[in-house]
């Protein structure tokens, strides 16, 4: 037990309807209730369930740090209930990211998608927890990076003497499983040739060079841990803000200008990342174009205040718009790249099983 609070954010797609579409209310229900009940017995300080699409959100504040068994175990669980309601109602996917059936502690590299986050509670602390549909963790690097290193986006960066110094971002390597550390604003360029790779490189974490925590990202890539496609790892992010980091506004300002990530249809497309409220939180147009919430909370106590929907707002109906216009242009592109994923992203669909049966009907020289 410590002073800190944790926010662990854990997230999964056990199945929804119709096909991709949305989390179905009886498992968020049942969901809630575990939860509450894990507030009454001591083990949460609070909770809040939702979903984007067809994923599962678990929010859940409590003292027992990052990578508490107790709080994964708990994730796990629900998400094994959640599965067996998805299972008697057929429901789409049911189970789709529960890749094993072996617990042992922590959901990381089991299926869920994972963001956790510890601190000592500010006077006032606002926190965003971004949560999207039918993208992948990467989805969140242009975003990040001009949150906390570019002063078009972030005006505190020049003005706000505690942001002045620039934040240290932790950079993972998907593929190759390894991790760097970039300070910006020295190492943007260096930063910058990693991150515009994002199916590889994606952003873990950023502090403040004082080592406040300042943002968390889940990293999972479920075809990488399953050596197959198994739908895309739809990605979250927690971001405090103000007081010596970016306001709210900053944080959601990247936002107002779409920019086009990888998942979409069959994870197989590019298309634009869309704001939305939490009630247009369900992809439909070609499963997408993939989506976006945020929510806004205070921290009191580990006490969740809010929601906030923060996407929820006339302000970002131009960013809809323009999203929706991106995905005419992407669309009409049909099977063509760059619609679709390069070559290297395909080897995770199901596209190669199509190439194998084709491989006979080549012949040797050109
Ligand atoms: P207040 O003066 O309302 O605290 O706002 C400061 C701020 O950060 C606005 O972006
Ligand atoms: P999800 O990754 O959200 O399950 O979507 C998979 C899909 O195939 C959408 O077309
Ligand atoms: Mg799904
Ligand atoms: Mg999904």
């Amino acid at each position: 037990m410590t002073e800190k609070i944790t926010i662990s954010v854990i997230k999964a797609d056990v199945g929804s309807y119709p096909g991709h579409v949305r989390v179905h209310p009886e498992l968020l229900s049942k969901a809630e209730g575990k939860l509450k009940k894990a507030k009454k017995d001591g083990l949460l300080l609070d909770s809040f369930v939702t979903h984007c699409g067809d994923d599962l959100e678990l929010i859940m504040t409590h003292r027992r740090g990052v990578d508490a068994p107790e709080i994964h175990e708990l994730a796990w669980k629900t998400f094994e209930d959640c599965t067996a309601i998805a299972r008697k109602m057929k429901l789409y996917g049911a189970g789709q990211d529960i890749l094993s059936e072996a617990f042992s502690g922590n959901v990381k590299g089991l299926g869920p998608g994972v963001a956790e986050i510890e601190f000592m509670e500010r006077a006032s602390d606002p926190i965003v927890i971004f949560m999207a549909d039918k993208t992948e963790p990467g989805a969140w690097n242009p975003p990040l990076y001009k949150i906390f290193a570019d002063p078009y986006n972030t005006a505190g960066l020049i003005i706000d003497p505690g942001l002045h110094d620039g934040f240290i971002f932790e950079v993972h390597d998907v593929i190759q499983e390894r991790k760097i550390e970039f300070n910006t604003p020295e190492d943007i360029y260096d930063l910058l040739a990693y991150i515009g790779q994002p199916g590889r490189y994606v952003i873990k974490s950023i502090r403040r060079k004082d080592g406040l925590i300042a943002a968390v990202a889940s990293t999972q890539r479920l075809s990488l841990i399953a050596g197959k496609y198994v739908g895309k790892d739809d990605p979250i992010c927690i971001i405090r803000a103000q007081h010596g980091l970016p306001a709210v506004g900053e944080v959601l300002e990247p936002f107002a200008s779409p920019h086009i990530v990888a998942g979409w249809m069959r994870g197989s497309h590019h298309g634009p990342l869309m704001p939305v409220s939490m009630k247009q939180a369900h992809p439909t147009r070609f499963d997408g174009p993939p989506r976006v919430i945020a929510l806004g909370f205070q921290i009191a106590g580990g006490k969740l205040i809010g929601p906030v929907d923060l996407f929820d707002d006339p302000a970002f109906e131009l960013a809809r718009k323009k999203a929706l216009e991106i995905a005419d242009i992407m669309r009409a592109q049909g099977p063509f790249e760059p619609h679709r994923l390069s070559a290297e992203e395909m080897e995770y669909t199901t596209l190669p099983k199509v190439e194998e049966k084709l491989e006979k009907r080549w012949k040797k020289g050109i």
